[in-house]
């Protein structure tokens, strides 16, 4: 790959005014010709949340308009597009909220990076004119040399001196291209081989398949693992972006194929945290004989890019100097508060360690801890900071809000996860009616568990939500038996498992609850044996029907005649309540011999239905007709 001569600085513009100006700002940045434009509402362009899709580009002007959505995560993500010399625009939103302001702060400390006012806007559009596009490259780069450094790991690669490679590097030092190129000439080497790449997601390996030019495919991992045939001998796996892949997940994938090259971004934007990778590198030297290389010199920008450094420091990415660990017990105490009012160390101390401890944490949810006042920190602290609980707050909902979030119609942004969960699948308006606080995340310091500390935190969180009046703490979660335990241990129960597994924890998520107030107890009593009894029956077909299981089966049925709650979340409603009404049993009897995990192609056969839609909605009228036609 060859390297920029002294790589011009590239620099970020942050654009910050009155509406009016903004709307000139904007159609003059459009003007501009940017190689990459997103915004919130994909009015000029793709959304924000698409930004993976350009994940691999060199642009050499970046505009995206934060005015109604502040996504850091596309800001994370696509500042590793812009080459050197290059610029980024960022539009921000007319409310300075207490992470915009914590840009504009570090914005006048860096050279390069440069708040824009109506007063000072005339002095930037010469330079913005001269990173104007010279040309779009979203083409693999013909004839790239590789560095020296890359060039070491290629040839370790075809040597074959070690079982398993493995890469890490901060974003813009080549890696997945030197992983790409390594491949090309192996398989140029051994055409015989299968060479198959995964990742988190397409788009985080389409830089290593666009230099391997079409000698590897991509598999995702959930496909991989579900899927036998893929563990020929003959398989050789590299995983690109390991560190966005559930931990669990990666053990699975090591231990299941023939791993070639296992790459990572050390600091980038998806939960790429340094600790979990040493974590990780710990498990696999038991494993297998490895060669860890590291790449350090950024290719497509200078070294002391400023930023690189912005955007680091923005989101407290770098490293943090380790304290001596000193373990009295006696010591420690609590500190509830908002992040907001966080010194930068603390701060810096809670994102690293909820980065190292949970993959899927990611840039917005810094953004979201300070913005957001509905999400609370829990610290528990030594000299240093052991462990957190972030915790938000979920009150009741109002009168007019429940109905359509039982119905399905209504999805409510920013909150109120766990009551939305129980009001639509369980149809259980009780819960909306509660006030809840939910347990977003829980971390422990690695040298600090196992000793109570995470437990201890969470019996003070309840002892905290009794003095607030508050009725119930849930949580949900990648369900683990290790975490299941946890939670179980410390006095949650299960209210709902998911079926599907989710693809950022790789297990199927639940939703576990503890009771606060008395008024609680009784409905938390009645969803949690719902819950066991749905569980039962799940796994052997049997179950013990009570009144209470009767009752919740008759509003489940209810939200499913009516509603959008989907046949899988009704099913075991639908058995409860024939069960209980043996007359109506005949003209249902097909729905009572379908096993829990039966298919959308039994249940069409069986309605003579040409689709699945056409089945639910079949079902749905059958529903009401059974309930219509009951006393109970
Ligand atoms: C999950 C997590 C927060 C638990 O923190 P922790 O402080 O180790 O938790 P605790 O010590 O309270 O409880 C964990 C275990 O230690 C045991 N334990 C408690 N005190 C102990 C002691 N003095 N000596 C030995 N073991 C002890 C507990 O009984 C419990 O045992 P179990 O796993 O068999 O149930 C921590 O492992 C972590 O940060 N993990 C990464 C992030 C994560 O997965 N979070 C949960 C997402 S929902």
């Amino acid at each position: 790959m060859t390297q920029q001569k002294a790589a011009p600085e590239r620099a970020v513009f942050l654009f910050t005014g009155p509406k009016n100006w903004r709307d000139r700002i904007r159609t003059r940045l459009h003007q501009a010709n940017p190689c990459i434009t997103l915004d919130g509402d994909g009015e000029f362009g793709p959304k924000l949340n698409r930004y993976r899709d350009f994940l691999g580009r060199d642009a050499r002007l970046v505009f995206l308009d934060f005015s109604s959505d502040l996504n850091i995560d596309a800001l994370a993500a696509l500042s590793g597009t812009i080459e050197a010399g290059g610029i980024l625009c960022l539009l921000l939103p007319e409310q300075q909220t207490p992470f915009i302001k914590r840009m504009l702060e570090l914005s006048s400390a860096t050279a390069y990076v440069t708040t824009v006012t109506p007063t000072t806007e005339e002095n930037i559009w010469s330079r913005i004119e001269a990173a104007k596009p010279r040309k779009q490259t979203t083409q693999a780069q013909t004839g790239v040399i590789a560095t020296p450094s890359q060039q070491q790991v290629i040839q370790s690669l075809l040597r074959h001196d070690h079982d398993c490679i493995v890469l890490t590097a901060d974003r813009g030092r080549g890696k997945s291209t030197t992983l790409g190129l390594a491949l090309k000439a192996l398989v140029a080497r051994q055409p015989e081989l299968d060479v198959i790449v995964t990742g988190p997601h397409p788009n985080a390996v389409a830089t290593l398949l666009k230099y391997a030019e079409n000698c590897a495919q991509f598999v995702a991992w959930d496909k991989l693992l579900d899927n036998p045939t893929q563990r020929s001998q003959s398989k050789l796996l590299v995983i690109d972006e390991a560190a966005a892949i559930p931990l669990h997940i990666l053990k699975q994938l090591v231990e299941s194929f023939e791993v070639l090259a296992i790459a990572t971004t050390v600091e980038g934007y998806e939960g790429c945290g340094r600790g979990f990778i040493l974590r990780f590198l710990e498990w696999l030297a038991k494993r297998t004989d490895y060669n860890h290389y590291q790449l350090t010199q950024p290719l497509r920008w200078a070294a002391d890019d400023p930023l690189e450094n912005w955007l680091n420091k923005l989101l407290l990415l770098t490293d943090i100097t380790a304290t001596e660990v000193t373990q009295h017990a006696a010591s420690f105490h609590y500190r509830d508060c908002h992040a907001a009012e966080l010194d930068e160390n603390t701060l810096h101390r809670v994102v690293r360690l909820l980065l190292d401890a949970h993959y899927q944490t990611s840039p917005n949810d810094l953004r979201l801890l300070l913005d957001d006042p509905k999400q609370r920190l829990l610290l528990c602290l030594q000299e240093q900071l052991i462990g957190v609980i972030w915790y938000c707050d979920e009150p009741a909902l109002a009168a007019d809000l429940r109905d359509s979030v039982m119905a399905g119609t209504r999805r409510l942004k920013g909150g109120g996860l766990i009551p939305q969960a129980l009001g639509f699948y369980r149809q259980s308006e009780l819960a909306l009616q509660l006030y809840w606080w939910r347990v977003s995340r829980i971390a422990v310091t690695t040298e600090f568990r196992q000793k109570g500390h995470a437990s201890a935190m969470l019996r003070e969180l309840k002892s905290k939500a009794a003095n607030a009046g508050i009725d119930a703490i849930g949580t949900s979660f990648g369900d683990t038996a290790e975490l299941h335990r946890f939670w179980q241990v410390n006095g949650f129960v299960p209210l709902r498992y998911g079926f599907k597994k989710n693809m950022s924890s790789g297990a199927p998520s639940s939703l576990m609850a503890v009771p606060i107030s008395a008024g609680s107890s009784q409905l938390l009593q009645s969803l949690a044996l719902y819950c066991e009894q749905e569980q039962r029956w799940r796994r052997s077909g049997r179950y013990a029907a009570t009144p209470q299981l009767m009752d919740g089966a008759k509003q489940i049925l209810t939200g499913f005649s009516s509603g959008h709650l989907p046949f899988y979340d009704a099913h075991f409603a639908w058995i409860v309540y024939l069960d209980g009404h043996v007359n109506q049993q005949g003209q249902y009897h097909f729905i009572q011999s379908w096993p829990a995990q039966v298919s959308s192609n039994t249940i069409c056969h069986d309605l003579q239905c040409s689709s699945q839609q056409q089945a639910t909605q079949n079902l749905r009228r059958m529903a009401k007709s059974l309930l219509e036609n009951t006393s109970y």
